[in-house]
């Protein structure tokens, strides 16, 4: 069945109940998206896919999580091929709206406040992006809520799809949809990587090939990490820390191993003694003009 193109709230909630019925289906995947779409994002859809009777992804270069006019002018907008990639993994429906069908009085005057967790590692150095990015998923996940029951009279299950490569945006919306019941379940997708291992985002076309092959020392380093993590050996994060501020391309913002959940340093279990249990391993830096992060779990 041909994707389909919807920019209204209402024409999703009307397509999406009308595909549930035809599909005598009882399961609806959200992934929410700002397009310019890559494997990345097209993993996200073929998990929603295979999980679920209808998928619909959401393509919105959402404003109010940027804090700088000139990124989001410059965010590329490539529905075309966007539609297509979403077509070929067998999404059903896709919601491009318009800022003022997301946004109709302008700027919100409430918002989800995203708290102390929001305000450390990236929003620390893009101060309100979180808040911006929480109110736009509320928003999101209260457009793709499945309407009425499904076929056989029970409420259709709603799972909405995350990357693992936005660990700290993952463990807000976890917390989000925790804190204030929202009645859809989260589902995380393991970080997608070019075979060199650079995490695929859409900020990597603006790096240059010489910027692009500095940016490998990111996932190298998290992986010197992983292998100590897996070897029961002591992590020795200053060794790892060295290895990226040897890179004169790299300018390192912040790497360290937290709590996945509450993202707070595991400051002990990171120097001379044997990694055991469950950490993330975070890293952003600045390569050129373009800020990276990445991640990496640890489990011992
Ligand atoms: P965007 O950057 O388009 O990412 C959409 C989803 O794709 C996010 O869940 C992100 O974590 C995931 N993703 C991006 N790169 C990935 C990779 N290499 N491997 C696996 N998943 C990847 O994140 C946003 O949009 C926005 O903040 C949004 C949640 C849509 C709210 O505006």
């Amino acid at each position: 069945m041909a994707i389909k193109l919807v920019t209204t709230a209402a024409e999703l909630r009307a397509e999406g109940a009308r595909l549930l019925k035809e599909e005598g289906g009882s399961s609806l995947g959200f992934v929410p998206t700002m397009g310019a779409l890559h494997s990345g994002h097209a993993t996200l859809a073929r998990t929603a896919v295979a999980a679920n009777d209808v998928t619909a992804v959401s393509i919105f270069v959402n404003p109010i999580q940027f804090g700088d006019a000139v990124d989001l002018d410059r965010y590329p907008r490539t529905l075309e091929a966007d539609m297509a990639l979403l077509d070929a993994e067998g999404v059903d429906l896709v919601f491009a709206p318009s800022v003022e069908e997301v946004y109709p009085d302008g700027q919100p005057l409430v918002r989800v406040t995203s708290g102390p967790l929001g305000e450390k590692w990236e929003g620390a150095s893009r101060p309100g992006h979180f808040d911006g990015a929480l109110t736009v998923v509320a928003k999101l996940l209260h457009y793709g809520l499945p309407a009425g029951p499904a076929a056989d009279g029970g409420a259709a299950a709603y799972r909405a799809y995350f990357g693992q490569k936005d660990a700290q945006q993952l463990a807000l919306v976890r917390r989000m949809v925790a804190d204030l019941n929202f009645p859809v379940e989260i589902v995380a997708v393991p970080t997608v990587r070019a075979d060199d291992g650079l995490a695929l985002s859409s900020r990597n076309r603006f790096l240059s090939a010489e910027e692009r092959e500095a940016a490998l020392v990111l996932s190298r380093a998290l992986r010197l990490l992983e292998q100590r993590a897996n070897a029961h050996e002591p992590l020795d994060l200053p060794s790892a820390v060295g290895l990226v501020r040897s890179q004169p391309l790299v300018e390192l913002d912040y790497f360290d191993v937290v709590d996945p959940r509450t993202l707070d340093p595991l400051a002990e279990n990171c120097q001379d003694t044997p990694f055991r249990g469950e950490g993330l391993a975070i890293i952003a830096a600045k390569v050129g003009p373009v800020r990276l992060i990445d991640n990496i779990p640890l489990d011992s």
